[in-house]
């Protein structure tokens, strides 16, 4: 497949990920096909994706007649002949190594032999998830971040089995659809920035059981101080910037002090055992009861618009 004849995008699983990447897409002239399950859940995604064009509407990143452009070009369907004609399939189906293994075995079928195949998981072994694609050269990760249509990252995943030609066609219409692409040679689970993300995760949870300090600080240390330095550059460059010898000296002191438990922090399956999964459920580390949901998630995609103007410029 050469990525000039890639016209038509399929995107299994119209949730969270799937609404979102399917305007991405849409944004730059594919057509892209939304498939799920259920009529119901495609209503929900038509709203998402409503609700995120008119807030890009409202902030003039574009007209309210490229908005009806866009969604011109998604269809929804609960049909799996969507596949037969997919030059590009992005399957962003539930976190579940079974479910995406069924899924799989019967899409790699019906797709055309030479339809390149993706997944959006967030950290499963891209190698494992291909033991069910026929034909795995055609398969790679092609990992988003949440919310896809604001932030720039794609990770593309190399599998043991992912052709060179694949995770390159991938790397390039990330390029073109506006993204930041990374390569991941190596199939690890996380990839990268996952296991970032939990390793700092780990580290805010062994802050709180020992006392050193109150969640609402741990979440200002990132908002004023680490978050500005990490959205201008990466970790190795700020050890550049601070002087290595710096670095090194704290290292020997601080490395042994910090948490490498390999277990998940009681905090986090406590929280989660009473039912209390964050924005979702109305309380997760904090309350977001009485509308406060709703006020979260508008402040975060303004917020992250703006930091994205300011770094890479208007849309
Ligand atoms: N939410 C995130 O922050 C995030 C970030 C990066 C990657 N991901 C990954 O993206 C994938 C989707 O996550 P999400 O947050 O969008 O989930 P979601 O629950 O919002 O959406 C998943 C959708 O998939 C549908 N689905 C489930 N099984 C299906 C099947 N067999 N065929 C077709 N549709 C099916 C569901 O009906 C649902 O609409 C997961 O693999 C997740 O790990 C999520």
């Amino acid at each position: 497949m050469e990525i000039k004849n890639i016209k038509n995008i399929v995107i299994a699983g119209a949730g969270v990920m799937g609404s979102s990447m399917a305007q991405t897409f849409a944004q730059s002239g594919y057509k892209v096909t939304l498939y799920d399950l259920k009529d119901e859940y495609l209503d929900r995604s038509r709203n998402l994706i409503n609700i995120n064009q008119s807030a890009s509407v409202d902030k003039k990143i574009f007209t309210k007649q490229d908005s009806e452009n866009i969604m011109g070009n998604i269809s929804f369907t609960c049909s799996k002949d969507c596949f037969r004609s997919a030059d590009f399939v992005v399957e962003a189906i539930v976190e579940n190594m079974d479910i995406k293994h069924s899924f799989w075995s019967e899409v790699s079928e019906t797709a055309p032999e030479d339809a390149i195949l993706t997944t959006n998981t967030s950290g499963l072994s891209i190698t494992k998830i291909a033991e069910a694609v026929k034909n795995p050269e055609r398969f790679c990760g092609m990992h988003w971040i949440n919310p896809p249509h604001i932030i720039p990252l794609i990770e593309v995943i190399n599998g043991d089995k992912t052709a060179a030609e694949t995770s390159k066609l991938v790397y390039d219409i990330s390029k073109l659809i506006g993204k930041q692409p990374i390569m991941i040679n190596k199939d690890a689970p996380g990839f990268v920035l996952n296991r970032f993300q939990f390793a700092v995760l780990r580290e805010a949870m062994h802050i709180i059981e020992e006392g050193i300090a109150s969640k609402e600080d741990i979440d200002n240390v990132f908002k004023y101080g680490l978050g500005i330095r990490y959205a201008c550059l990466g970790p190795l460059e700020i050890a550049d910037l601070g002087g290595l010898d710096t670095f090194y000296n704290i290292s020997s002191y601080l490395t042994k002090d910090l948490s490498n438990t390999k277990e998940v922090s009681s905090i986090l399956s406590d929280l989660v055992n009473d039912g209390n999964y964050g924005v979702k459920s109305g309380k997760g580390f904090y309350d977001y009861s009485n509308g406060r949901d709703k006020e979260v998630i508008r402040k975060r995609d303004e917020d992250f618009y703006k930091v994205s103007e300011c770094l890479f410029g208007e849309k």
